[in-house]
């Protein structure tokens, strides 16, 4: 943590967290050799066509991946995360692409899922969202319209990401930005390091390894984000 950017000149940050942040708890990442999209093809289940072709395996690979966050836990990352926001007195905003519930479990509050949530369902009749029963494959009524349309409020490919004019609102203000275990493959996630260095932030990269991105980042720390989130939150709190 030589040069691990400290906290004096910061006073608005954005971190963006990715699935390697949930890595360490279990969840699964997209890609790579254990990836999500190593055993399913990202056309058959997370695209809107995917959904009206074959709305029995859309719901059931997402019922399967909701069933699997009873059997995770936050990691030491999502812990820091949340120390980070109960203890920094400036602004600060965690975006995540991740659909699980870790960061919130942790005690996160200022953040935002900007793919949707696995614990959140969409109904197509009326667009009330409401909080997923375990099972969306047995066709729940919705609790508005008591239509059963509902489907997994996740942004799939082709969808417009969640919460991104307060996003970018952050971005523009932000003074540190920090990406944490993302590959960088997808946009508009992959851009935000750039759209903050253009508003003039210091930029940190914190993933296992080499990302897309890593070379548009002012520094860059490779290793598990379990252990280089708490030593980053650590410094920057220790002012
Ligand atoms: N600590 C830090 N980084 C890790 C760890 C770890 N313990 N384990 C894995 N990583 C890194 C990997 O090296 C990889 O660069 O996390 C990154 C995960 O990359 P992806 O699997 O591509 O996940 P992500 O970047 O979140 O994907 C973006 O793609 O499919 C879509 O919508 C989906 O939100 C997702 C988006």
């Amino acid at each position: 943590m030589r040069k691990i950017m400290r906290a004096a000149e910061f006073q608005s940050i954005v971190v963006l967290t990715g699935a390697g942040i949930s890595a360490e708890s279990g969840v699964p990442t997209f890609r790579g050799p254990d990836g999500l999209w190593e055993g399913h093809r990202v056309e058959d289940v997370a695209t809107p066509q995917a959904f009206r072709r074959d709305p029995v395996l859309v719901q059931a690979f997402y019922d399967a991946r909701r069933a699997a966050l009873a059997r995770v836990a936050p990691n030491a990352a999502h812990a820091a995360l949340a120390r980070l926001d109960a203890q920094w007195p400036g602004d600060l905003l965690v975006v995540t692409q991740n659909v699980d519930d870790l960061h919130e479990r942790a005690g996160a509050r200022r953040m935002v899922h900007m793919h949707g949530e696995l614990k959140s369902a969409l109904c197509l009749a009326c667009g009330e969202r409401q909080t997923a029963p375990d099972t969306l494959s047995d066709g729940p009524a919705c609790i508005r319209c008591e239509a059963r349309r509902l489907r997994p409020d996740i942004v799939w490919f082709g969808e417009m990401p969640y919460h991104m004019d307060r996003i970018e609102t952050a971005l523009a203000a932000c003074d540190l930005f920090v990406s944490i275990g993302t590959s960088g493959a997808v946009y508009p996630a992959a851009g935000f390091v750039q759209g903050a260095r253009h508003a003039g932030a210091r930029t940190l990269e914190i993933n296992l390894d080499r990302s897309e991105g890593t070379h548009f980042f002012d520094e860059a720390r490779h290793g598990r984000a379990g252990e280089l989130v708490p030593l980053w939150v650590d410094a920057l709190l220790k002012r």
